[in-house]
């Protein structure tokens, strides 16, 4: 994407984020959620959420509620209109990661390329890539918000999964089944990738 501004200069501050990090006693890094609709991003997200809060750590999670509301209230469902979606998440996910937090991401980012190009704006070590994997058939056996019955009777167009492409991750830090396993067993999952990873204690 295209530097528009010039004569702008970039400014660091006298506090760093390894400062913060003591602060906070953490790691601020981004965990990037990505499945298809109803698959259990959020769900999962919120849990882990939970469970750092209560173990006296500051995790957030961005997802649709608090970005396609508000942030991309002006991008709907177009490739174009994912692919700027997911740049802007991930640009927010970078400053949050930089502030210290552990920052959960949980949108579908169907398009690997859009994944990979959040990846990219992070440190290695920083960015993890989660797939929350489960089938089509699962997710529209579930269709907790009839999105599915919608896509397929035609009311949404472009819908993942449907009628708009998903595409896999090849090499995901982790991967959670969730058709499989347990919301507490996918949760303990990441914590324990967290303290594998160094993030946590
Ligand atoms: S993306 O692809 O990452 O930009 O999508 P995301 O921002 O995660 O938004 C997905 C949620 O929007 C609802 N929705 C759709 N999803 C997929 N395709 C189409 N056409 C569509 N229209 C609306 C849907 O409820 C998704 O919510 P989740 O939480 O994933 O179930």
């Amino acid at each position: 994407t295209v530097q528009k501004a010039t004569n702008i200069v970039w400014h660091g501050g006298n506090v760093t984020k390894n400062d913060r990090e003591k602060l906070l006693n953490q790691k601020g890094v981004v965990l990037w959620f990505t499945g298809l609709s109803g698959s259990g991003k959020s769900t999962v997200a919120r849990e882990v959420e939970r469970r750092l809060y209560e173990a006296g750590h500051l995790a957030y999670v961005l997802d649709g509620d608090n970005i396609r509301f508000g942030l991309n209230r002006n991008l709907g469902f177009s490739p174009e209109d994912r692919k700027e979606n997911i740049r802007r998440i991930g640009e927010v996910a970078k400053l949050f990661a930089d502030a210290g937090v552990i920052t959960i991401t949980a949108f579908i980012s169907p398009y690997r390329a859009d994944r990979d190009n959040a990846r990219a704006l992070l440190p290695k070590g920083e960015f993890f890539e989660i797939y929350v994997k489960c089938s089509v058939e699962e997710c529209e056996k579930r269709d907790v918000k009839g999105l599915y019955k919608k896509a397929r009777a035609g009311e949404i167009q472009e819908f993942t999964g449907i009628s708009a492409p998903y595409e896999e991750p090849l090499t995901p830090e982790l991967v959670l089944e969730t058709a499989k396993e347990t919301l507490e067993e996918s949760t303990n999952k990441v914590i324990n990738f967290l303290v594998a990873q160094g993030v946590i204690k």
